[in-house]
């Protein structure tokens, strides 16, 4: 079958993805929340003659659409995980469709729809809309690393040196300063030549995940007086969402000459209800910010995107346009200049979309709606005898871990069981979590599907997998 003759009868093609669509959905009520195991993938050889777009989606669900997870669903609770609003799903599916590069502008309204996606934003999060720019990423680390890179170019600024031009060595030093940093952030300061040792940590507040401000200053005061230095703050740690104090930081840096970063990959969405808004208060010191999409703004991957008051420091480091790409701009940005990739799919319109079908107040329901749950299923695991909190759960992350029998002497392997036994149930699923030296279970509410009948189901789930846990834990003991 050719591609041409496909094309005549795209609208039948794509009638039988909007069914396929609508079947998987539809199951995601009754289907095992986590895939069975597969412990091979597809391995025949590539075919010559392709049998047509059809028949190759046919033989993908056929061969595969049972083993995929359902974690677009309402039971999905593992890692910080969005799902994906129906509007948002209209606007991924068109972004293919319609296959729009935003590296440049000039031939499509898509840079400028993506310029608004962005503003929406800023509005969304009250951030000041003339104050920071920035560009979509594939997620937070992405985000992440066009932010440090901005920061890394902010340092040889302030040295009077290019480090784009020139690479880091015989540049100034550079250290990074945080208390809990992301292990994407970890990653991106490997990606960019500074080097994981250059995170100095910095002393938490008692047994929480928040930075000191004190342990802060005394590092900055005692830094070397060449040395410049980024400090990375987080707004919503995963296993605590600890919020550092950004109004006593932010004054920190700015009183040392630091560059501010905050990684609020899902936790800036606090900043969308009033009730919680406070936590992030200080942000607008922040001389860059991480926010992912695909997390509780519940658009499907990848989505993240970033902010920051020196766009112009990115587009240092990740600018240079040949002659083949320098087309008219209109006063457009040239997003190519913005991010590690060139050629950009069209992130902005399941954003664009998102917030144009529900508006903030959407977003608002989301949030208040997992915040509420988080707290609900923490309330059941205070008062359950078979539970304890890890920690307190203080946003849209529970931290916890089952009670093992008498006899058990390792709990952390035993709530491995548990866990297991939780997620081969099929209800609900979660990821592992830590805390304060004891291995448990994470819960993360992000979407905007899960409801209360949600969680009735889910505290079922675990009664059951600890039961189990119990048995083949006292069998072994
Ligand atoms: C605080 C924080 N930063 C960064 C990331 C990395 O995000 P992504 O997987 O979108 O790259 C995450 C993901 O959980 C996160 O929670």
């Amino acid at each position: 079958m050719s591609m041409r003759d496909d094309y005549q009868n795209l609208s039948d093609l794509l009638q039988d993805v909007v069914s396929a669509t609508e079947t998987f959905h539809g199951a995601l009520p009754e289907r095992p929340v986590a895939a069975r195991k597969r412990t091979g993938g597809p391995s025949t050889d590539l075919p010559g003659h392709g049998i047509g777009g059809k028949a190759a989606l046919r033989e993908f669900l056929d061969q595969f659409g049972g083993d995929l997870s359902g974690s677009v669903g309402s039971r999905y609770f593992g890692f910080v995980t969005g799902g994906a609003t129906p509007a948002s799903i209209a606007g991924d599916w068109l972004a293919g469709a319609v296959d729009q590069n935003v590296a440049s502008p000039g031939d499509s309204v898509a840079v400028a729809i993506t310029v608004q996606a962005l503003n929406w934003l800023k509005q969304l999060f009250n951030l000041p809309q003339t104050s920071y720019d920035g560009a979509f990423t594939t997620g937070a680390t992405g985000a992440n690393f066009a932010c440090l890179l901005a920061a890394r170019e902010w340092a040889g600024e302030q040295a009077g040196y290019d480090i784009a031009r020139k690479g880091l060595a015989g540049g100034p030093p550079i250290a990074i300063y945080s208390a809990c940093p992301h292990a994407s952030f970890v990653k991106v300061a490997r990606f960019s030549g500074l080097g994981e040792d250059s995170i100095h940590a910095i002393a938490r507040i008692g047994d929480t995940e928040e930075m000191d401000p004190n342990a802060l200053e005394a590092a900055l005061a005692a830094a070397p007086s060449d040395q410049q230095k980024i400090v990375c703050a987080s707004a919503g740690t995963v296993t605590t969402t600890a919020f550092d104090d950004l109004v006593s930081i932010g004054s920190i840096c700015r009183r040392y000459g630091a560059w501010l970063h905050v990684d609020g990959a899902f936790g800036l969405f606090a900043r969308t209800v009033p009730e919680l808004a406070g936590r992030t208060s200080g942000i607008e010191m922040a001389d860059s910010i991480t926010v992912d999409g695909h997390k509780w703004l519940n658009v499907p991957y990848d989505s993240g995107f970033y902010f920051t008051r020196r766009v112009d420091l990115i587009e240092r480091a990740a600018g240079g346009l040949p002659a083949y790409l320098d087309v008219e701009s209109d006063g457009l940005p040239h997003y190519i200049n913005r991010v590690l990739e060139g050629s950009q799919r069209f992130r902005a319109l399941p954003v664009w979309m998102t917030l144009c079908a529900y508006g903030a107040d959407g977003v608002r329901e989301t949030v208040r709606a997992n915040v509420g749950q988080a707290a609900r299923l923490a309330a059941f695991l205070r008062d359950s005898p078979h539970f304890e909190l890890l920690s307190p759960t203080t946003l849209n992350v529970v931290c916890f871990r089952g009670l093992p029998p008498d006899g058990v002497e390792n709990a952390d392997a035993w709530n491995k069981l548990l866990l297991a036994e939780l997620n081969a149930g099929g209800t609900a699923f979660m990821t592992p979590g830590a805390y304060g030296g004891k291995g448990g279970i994470r819960a993360a509410f992000s979407n905007w599907q899960t409801r209360d009948e949600d969680l009735d189901q889910t505290i079922v789930a675990l009664q059951t997998a600890h039961e189990a846990a119990t048995r083949k834990g006292s069998l072994a003991a």
